[in-house]
């Protein structure tokens, strides 16, 4: 595995499945691949579980980590090509990247989406940046526009927590302050469209649906109520308009995940990502009550990520 960047980059999903469970159940019976082998964590965003689930899952695999966090403690980076850099920039990443990449053997990154552009961000200008220039396999920590390391996570948690063979599972936009990225819900979509038994519906105010591909065979129900009616799993998200680009369009409360809502359901379990905003994207009552998943759903985190690792150091042992 040479990048993991997108849900088509793991194959087949149900063998994906089994191997995290079973690095779930022994996370520590791969150390001898990670012996002498080195990740360096590239964050240019902030980050709680994704940098510590990939420190931890590279400790079960025995790989040193090293975590970088840009303009924190390396060089404010230049990403722009073909600029004067006469401004507060003092390295280009066409010179930081190879310079990572010769002190590691494996390279995770994490770059939010600028919201400037939908061309820079669509783009994956930065990540492909990592993957040209580099030299190395390269993980995606979030890029701008997906976030598979917490997809993988999510349909670990959503198998190992259904209660019939093919679950209804229900994204649905919540509001929140701030405008936020689409990689996770872009991400969510892709791998329940891909799950071999998911039914999956998104729902979501006008102007909120998601890029043209993500919605490509997905079963969109505008009406919330309607679209939680029987639903085994909800995923709450929040994310800015990407018709509108960035765009905060709707803060409307109704939205908000409440016992109401999960009323209506088939007593599914709640789901988010985190961090989650309280009583803005969900309920106390919902996310503190038995239904809620998400604290087993960020520890997946470890094991997603850390069968991506192991992936990836079985093809270098190999000499891929
Ligand atoms: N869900 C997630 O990626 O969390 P962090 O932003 O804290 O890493």
């Amino acid at each position: 595995m040479k990048q993991f960047l997108t849900v088509g980059d793991i194959g087949d999903l149900g063998k994906a499945i089994e191997e995290a469970k079973q690095v779930k159940a022994t996370p520590f019976a791969w150390q001898e691949l990670g012996r002498n082998k080195t990740i360096i964590l590239v964050f240019f965003n902030s980050s709680l579980r994704t940098r510590l689930s990939s420190q931890v899952a590279a400790q079960n695999l025995g790989m040193h980590a090293i975590v970088l966090n840009i303009d924190k403690d390396s060089w404010k980076l230049e990403t722009e090509m073909g600029v004067v850099m006469d401004g507060d920039k003092t390295e280009h990443l066409r010179e930081a990247i190879p310079v990572i990449g010769s002190y590691c053997d494996i390279i995770g990154v994490r770059s939010f989406a600028r919201y400037e552009s939908r061309e820079f961000d669509y783009q994956e200008t930065i990540l492909k940046q990592f993957i040209e220039y580099s030299g190395r396999p390269v993980i995606s920590l979030e890029s701008a526009t997906r976030h598979p390391c917490q997809a993988f996570a999510d349909l670990l948690t959503i198998e190992e927590h259904k209660t019939v063979a093919r679950p209804k599972v229900v994204m649905t936009w919540a509001p929140h302050p701030k405008a936020l990225p689409q990689a996770v819900p872009n991400s969510f979509a892709e791998w329940m469209k891909a799950a071999p038994d998911v039914d999956f519906v998104l729902t979501c105010p006008e102007g909120y649906d998601l890029a043209p591909d993500i919605m490509e065979g997905v079963t969109l129900e505008r009406d919330q109520k309607k679209a939680l009616e029987g639903a085994d799993f909800v995923y709450a998200k929040n994310w800015a308009s990407y018709e509108h680009y960035g765009q905060i369009l709707s803060k409307d409360r109704s939205w908000t995940v409440d016992a109401e809502h999960m009323s209506w359901t088939n007593n599914a379990k709640f789901m988010h990502c985190l961090p989650v905003r309280r009583n803005m994207i969900v309920s106390d009552e919902v996310i503190d009550g038995p239904n809620s998943l998400v604290i087993p759903e960020a520890a997946n985190r470890v094991f997603s990520i850390q069968t991506v690792m192991k992936r990836m150091l079985e093809d270098l042992s190999r000499g891929k």
